[in-house]
């Protein structure tokens, strides 16, 4: 008869009888005649007794068991209050399916070598925690947008185009042609709402990011929105409720994990119980002069010194919203009130992890447009296909993009972004 394995979980849960479980070896130990071997699979770990005296013939096989081996198991259940899951399985049979060199992965390693080792460092218990619950995080984006009537609306990696600077730009060789890799899918997105008026993706940006820090990637997840006849007001609203909802998923679905990752989920529950402050930028800067004797003079864009200090003083995001022109990206709406200034907003999270989302209104105004494309040092004919949404039937549209793994180390509470994505890339990092 085939046998019918259950995950660890569901053993655990059951808690007694026989079962077969499957998995890999996560710690081992013992003399010749006894093993311990904490197997660990996808859903949790149990420690797992394997004693010579049940297992005399396949004793030399048992004995080489080591680190990662994958194992099936079938034994019997017994409470065990001092095994790490509170539970043992006294093994009857063993089958040894993949044996395993001596593990190059131990304790007392330096972060960059698990980094360098990551295609065997991804099976630990944090990474897989981590990778868990940005699963949910993806699930969470779909369901909201979904929810809402938008469609998954998808554009090109590569682009003429540049749309969010072109310090970050990377260039590819297209066939001797200069093209670049895509920062946002926000061109593409603006001529594809007057087809499908509200749409969404989750797909990778791509940032030549000089800067070292623990926030930034060369290639990151970006989940942008775009809507035709939107408000201000309405984005700011869709943005709260996305990461709304994102949360509140993550604590829903992920408590094992979080607690894997040592996460203080009261720092998490403020954002799903309170309004997030909305303020403008003006407002800013008098606060960080109040409150922390900073004093930023007005046209400068926050630091993330400034940004950092700001988010110490809630516990939920912030909005902010009225930046200055000149520190913002081209295609954004200048306020109709004040022309100094934009309709868009930044999204700061707690704790110091950043910016999370930029947005904005999209200007209407074709001439303003490509005053701004002239500014930013672009030529306005590689824009020309962009400018048609102004010329054929323009209308408000606004959207925004948010990095899932800034969200994703938020959530986990990471101490840098290279642990929110399996293989992370960044000025240094190219491998594995
Ligand atoms: O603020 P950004 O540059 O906005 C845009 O790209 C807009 N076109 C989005 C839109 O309106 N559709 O980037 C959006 C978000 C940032 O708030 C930040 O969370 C994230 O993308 N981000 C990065 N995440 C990781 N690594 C990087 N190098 C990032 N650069 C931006």
């Amino acid at each position: 008869m085939k046998t019918k394995f259950i995950s660890i979980q569901e053993a655990l849960d059951t808690g007694k009888g026989e079962v077969s479980i499957r998995g890999w070896a996560h710690r081992q130990r013992g003399s010749n005649k006894l093993k311990f071997v904490v197997l660990r699979d996808v859903s949790n770990i149990i420690q797992c007794v394997l004693k010579k005296e049940d297992l005399e013939s396949q004793w030399d096989e048992i004995d080489k068991i080591q680190v990662e081996t994958s194992l099936q198991l079938t034994g019997t259940l017994a409470k065990d209050e001092r095994a790490p899951t509170g539970y043992e399985l006294k093994v009857k049979k063993v089958d040894i399916i993949g044996t395993s060199d001596k593990f190059p992965i131990t304790k007392d390693q330096s972060y960059e070598y698990t980094l360098d080792m990551r295609h065997l460092s991804i099976r630990s218990r944090k990474m897989i925690a981590t990778l868990k619950i940005r699963s949910t995080i993806f699930g969470a984006i779909h369901e909201y947008f979904r929810a809402k009537g938008f469609y998954e609306y998808h554009s090109p990696s590569f682009t003429p185009n540049a749309a969010e600077g072109g310090s970050t730009l990377f260039k590819v060789d297209y066939f001797g042609k200069e093209m670049f890799l895509t920062q946002t899918w926000q061109l593409y997105a603006e001529a594809g709402i007057q087809a499908l008026e509200k749409i969404y993706t989750i797909a990778p940006s791509f940032r030549a990011e000089k800067s070292k820090t623990s926030r930034h990637l060369t290639e990151y997840w970006h989940a942008e929105m775009e809507e035709a006849w939107t408000s201000f007001e309405n984005l700011q609203d869709h943005a709260e409720a996305l990461l709304k909802l994102i949360v509140s998923k993550v604590l829903k679905e992920n408590k094992k994990e979080l607690e894997i990752l040592g996460r203080d989920l009261k720092k998490l529950e403020p954002t799903i119980k309170k309004a997030f402050p909305r303020m403008t930028y003006d407002e800013v800067l008098k606060i960080l002069e109040t409150n922390a004797n900073m004093k930023i003079p007005w046209g400068k864009d926050l630091r993330t010194i400034e940004e950092d200090e700001l988010s110490k003083m809630y516990d939920t995001p912030i909005i902010v919203t009225g930046y200055p022109k000149q520190v913002k990206a081209f295609y954004m709406k200048e306020d109709p009130d004040n022309p100094k200034v934009v309709q868009g907003f930044d999204i700061i999270g707690p704790e110091g992890y950043g910016e999370l989302v930029g947005a904005s209104q999209r200007e209407e105004d074709i001439d303003k447009l490509i005053e701004e494309i002239k500014a930013e040092g672009g030529d306005p004919k590689e824009y020309e296909w962009y400018l048609d949404a102004r010329r054929y039937g323009s209308m408000p549209r606004g959207g925004f993009g948010m990095g899932v793994e800034r969200i994703i180390s938020w959530i986990c509470g990471l101490d840098n972004i290279k642990d929110a994505i399996a293989f992370p890339r960044t000025m240094t990092r190219t491998h594995p």
